[in-house]
Parts: structure tokens; sequence; C-alpha cells
């Protein structure tokens, strides 16, 4: 990794304060890039790392990212979950190759250090050293030398790591909003995970950021969305933020009226070439699956700072963890889920309805590519130049009751801003 700058390095012509202004060397400049690993990910934050169903038996462990830092996470006998640098503490190996699996301790593969799954160093072969001659000194201290671990708190099944020593009070980083979501999603029924996908976008972490806390653009960039009713801008919904504008709720809702509203839709998207009323599916079943919570959100999408994405989109229900690799690169991990219970209609209809999302997805194919496009566009900004955040409204940061808005970027920048020092 790069030398980490300090903030005077940095040079960012930052003018608004309500953040409708955001410098683009945000996205691309590799020193912001290295500060945001100190200042964010090694800071006062907590870091999404699996859910506990993944670890159901002791022993079990999953490896995930906390900005450039790989770290595992483990079961053990008592039933604890610990999480620790997958970095051996002898000369740095990385101990843990595999993405998830079980074993009964860890064993670094170069000259045989283990330690417990709590990361604890528990043997050193040759310690003694051999006929009585070398060995480790006698001041070596086995208990000085564990790997590097992670603070570990969870919430409704969902595991949290922080390197911080004293990171924040977990319930108040989530905020109330995300509190209730959580419950609503993924406590209501007991989640299992369906599979997961992987998708590597080029774009900087925090254009997805922005992508997910951005509902203006949901019925403009995805066809697939307006065309077959999905989602339109006269839907019920809006945004509702926590006390530190990082984490935003936000959530469409079906109503009586949409039907009528299509017609509105179709004369705004005249033209545009986005809405096409003849536009038919062969197999329009992935479009009917009824709503299984059946409370009507018909979209509910948690951004959690800095890169835990909670997502209700149809009938699918899906953690997205973000895991930035460089300023220009971010990997998307993600978990579908369905619940215990779920009969194997219900279980089809998930997987049916999964294709709205990924890679490939019907709907989230356009994200990556509108992130791409971002990325690329901006390679040639001069230093100084901005993005523009005006849509609902500037100045104050506040809760809406209707979609299209950027505010909630806005306020994602505003706590970016603080946390980064800039
Ligand atoms: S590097 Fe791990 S035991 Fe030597
Ligand atoms: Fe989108």
């Amino acid at each position: 990794m790069s030398k980490v700058p300090t903030q005077s390095q940095i040079n960012l012509d930052w003018p608004k304060k309500d953040f409708s202004r955001v410098p683009y060397e945000v996205f691309t400049d590799p020193q912001v890039y290295a500060l945001e690993n100190e200042r964010i990910f090694q800071a006062d934050v907590w870091n999404y790392l699996a859910h506990e169903v993944e670890l159901a038996h002791a022993g079990d462990f999953v490896t995930n990212w906390v900005g450039s830092a790989h770290v595992v996470v483990t079961r053990d006998k008592d039933q604890s979950i610990s999480a620790f640098e997958n970095s051996c503490a002898h000369r740095g190996a990385q101990l843990v190759t595999q993405v998830r699996g079980n074993m009964l301790k860890v064993a670094c593969p170069y000259h045989l250090w283990t330690y417990s799954l709590k990361g604890d160093l528990m043997g050193v072969p040759m310690a003694q050293g051999i006929n009585g001659k070398g060995g480790m000194p006698p001041t070596f201290d086995k208990a000085q030398h564990g790997l590097r671990k992670l603070q570990v708190k969870v919430h409704a099944g969902l595991i949290f790591g922080s390197f911080s020593s004293n990171p924040p009070d977990l319930h108040e980083f989530l905020g109330p909003h995300s509190l209730s979501q959580i419950d609503r999603l993924l406590v209501q029924r007991k989640p299992k995970v369906l599979g997961y996908l992987r998708q590597r976008i080029p774009g900087n972490w925090k254009l997805y950021n922005e992508n997910v806390r951005d509902p203006y653009h949901g019925s403009l960039l995805h066809q697939f969305q307006v065309s077959f009713g999905l989602q339109q801008p006269t839907m019920k919904g809006g945004i509702k933020l926590d006390a530190d504008l990082k984490n935003t709720w936000n959530h469409s809702i079906l109503s009586e009226s949409d039907k009528e509203q299509q017609k509105w839709v179709e004369k705004a998207y005249e033209g545009t070439g986005k809405y096409n009323p003849n536009m038919k599916m062969a197999d329009p079943a992935l479009t009917q699956v009824p709503l299984d919570l059946g409370d009507g959100y018909k979209t509910t999408i948690l951004s959690i700072f800095p890169t835990l994405i909670i997502a209700q989109v149809d009938n699918t229900y899906a953690i997205r963890h973000l895991r930035p690799k460089g300023p220009d690169l971010v990997e998307l991990h993600i978990t579908y889920l369905g619940f215990e219970g779920d009969t194997p209609q219900q279980t089809y209809e998930k997987l049916l309805t999964a294709n709205f999302i990924g890679p490939s997805g019907y709907i989230s194919l356009e994200d990556g590519e509108a992130l791409r496009l971002v990325q690329e566009g901006i390679k040639s900004r001069a230093p100084g130049t901005h993005e523009v955040l005006e849509m609902g409204g500037v100045g104050a940061i506040e809760d809406t009751d209707y979609l299209s808005q950027e505010i909630s970027i806005r306020g994602f920048w505003s706590h970016y801003h603080k946390i980064m020092g800039f």
C-alpha cells in the first residue's frame, strides 16, 4: 500500500458545506484512497464481516475484507465469534486461502506456527531448539504474538468488526431506521443463505455508495423497471437518515394510484426511448411474484456506512458488501437470502427474482455500467471541478417523502468529509 499522506498533502477544493458539490479527486486520487484506509477502515467504524448463519458450527470460518485488510471470521467451540487479520504474526504469510470452510485451528503454511480460532498464538515448532541448540530466546512470549484482532459485535445475526480500540456503540452507529428495518428483514424470519455472487466494477467504491442512495436514477437509468412498472417516479416512498447522515433507508411503497400514474409516466417518458409499452417478456413470471412480506414495500434499501447495503427489491433479499480494490475498482459481494419455513415455491420465486440484481441482473447490470461511465468520464477532469448534487433541493440535509432526490448522497458526503478530517 502506498504511504499514507498527511491531510495537509491532500488539497481538496470542497466549496459548499451542504455537500451539493463534491470534488472529483475523491474518486481518482490514490492519496485519498490511502487515507481512507487509515481514517475509515482502520478507525472508528463498524465493518460488516458476515452473517451468523454462515458460521453455524464450531470451527466454521469465512474470509472478508476490511478496506485493504484481509480478515478471517471464526466460530470457536465456546460459540464465540472472533475476527483477525489474515497475516501471520511471524513473517506475515497469508494464513487462510479458502473463502470459507471449517478448521480446528489456524496453521500457517510457512513455518507452521499455530493459532487458536480466537487468533492467539498456541504453538511454535522447534521453539526449544534441536538437540539443545537454537530455538526461540527465553524472552519470547507467545502471548505477545497473537494475530491482529478486530473487536467483534453481532446485531441480529449481522457480524461487524472494528480495528478501532474504541469503536462507537453499534446500535448508535446503525441508527433507528437501520435497526427497525434489520428487524423487519432479518429477524422476523430466520434467514438462510441461498447463494453468492461477486461482481468487479471498474469504479470507485464511493460511486456505489452514491448509487444506492440515489432513487433519482431508478426510473431513468433502468428501462426494465420503468417499462414493467416496478419503479416509477410517482411512487410513494422517500428517504430517512440517521443522526450522522451517513446511513440511509430509502423505500418505495406500492399504492392504488400506481396504475393510474402509469399514464403520466408514459407521457413523461415520450421520446426518451426508455419507456416502451409494447415491450413484453417472453416469460413474465419474474415480474409477477407476489411480495411475501405483505406490507406493501416494493423496495427497501438500507445503505450503511461505509460498505454495507441490505436490500429488498421485490422479493429479493440480499446483503451487498463493497470491497474497495483501489481508487478505480470495487468488488461487490452479494449474499442472497431466503428464510427458514419458505416453501419450495417461495424459494424458487426468490431465486427467480434474484435475476434483478447482480452482474447481469435486469436492473443491476446498468448500475455497474453507470459506475464505469462515471469513472471513465472523470479521468480527464481538472482538479477543483465538482459533481453537482442539487436534485430534491440544496441546504439542509433531511428526510424526504419523495424519491427523486440526491439529499441522501449529500448526507453520505457530509459524514465522509468529517471522518476523513478534510
Ligand atoms: S510466516 Fe507464518 S509461521 Fe512463518
Ligand atoms: Fe440502480
